[in-house]
């Protein structure tokens, strides 16, 4: 990262199992730009996981927490970031991410989604909902708007490896123009 001229960040969206926090850490990794996950921001700020907070305080309270950790990351440029799956339905929160980012969507299908969550007990939108695959089939629905919304550019994950998604979101990035800095261009 050339600390004289930041890029923008590369802020990486989409449903549970998309690949955003592997993929995310990869990218980061091969610009040297540090990695933030909002997810892993608000598990710290409030000591316990999300899967506690969802229990504890419920998912509105955890969605404010989520909110605040937005706007915390998206102060500044020159990372690379993973948002919780739900952190887009909220406007504000694209807003704020668009402020110093250029948002790309990670999509796959349903049943790709569902192999790559092990543990659906750690997402609590999910644990409830009986068969993970047809759960995330009806989120995947239900989001697909606010999703293209968000994200000017979408990349299909299904039957790729996460450095083949990250190549993929490299090439991406390389013809937004400001999101890389120069140095990063040229590497
Ligand atoms: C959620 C996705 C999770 C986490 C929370 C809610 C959602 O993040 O923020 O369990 O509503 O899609 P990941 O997408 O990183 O798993």
């Amino acid at each position: 990262m050339s600390l004289l001229s930041p890029g923008r960040n590369i802020v990486l969206i989409g449903l549970m199992g998309a690949g955003k926090t592997t993929v995310g850490r990869l990218i980061a990794q091969r610009l040297g730009r540090p990695f933030v996950d909002t997810d892993e921001v608000v598990e710290s700020d409030a000591h316990r996981s999300i899967a506690e907070i969802f229990a504890q305080d419920g998912e509105r309270a955890f969605r404010r927490m989520e909110s605040a950790a937005v706007r915390r990351v998206a102060a500044l440029r020159g990372q690379v970031l993973a948002v919780g799956g739900g952190a887009v339905l909220d406007h504000g929160n694209v807003t704020q991410l668009r402020s110093t980012g250029d948002l790309v969507l990670l999509d796959a299908d349903p049943s790709t989604l569902a192999a790559r969550i092990p543990d659906a007990s750690t997402r609590p939108v999910l644990s409830d909902a009986g068969d993970t695959s047809a759960a995330l089939a009806r989120l995947r629905e239900a989001r697909a708007a606010a999703y293209s919304d968000a994200a000017g550019h979408a990349i299909d994950t299904t039957d790729r490896t996460p450095e083949q998604i990250a190549d993929a979101v490299l090439e991406w990035a390389r013809g937004q123009h400001g999101l890389l800095s120069r140095d990063e261009v040229d590497a």
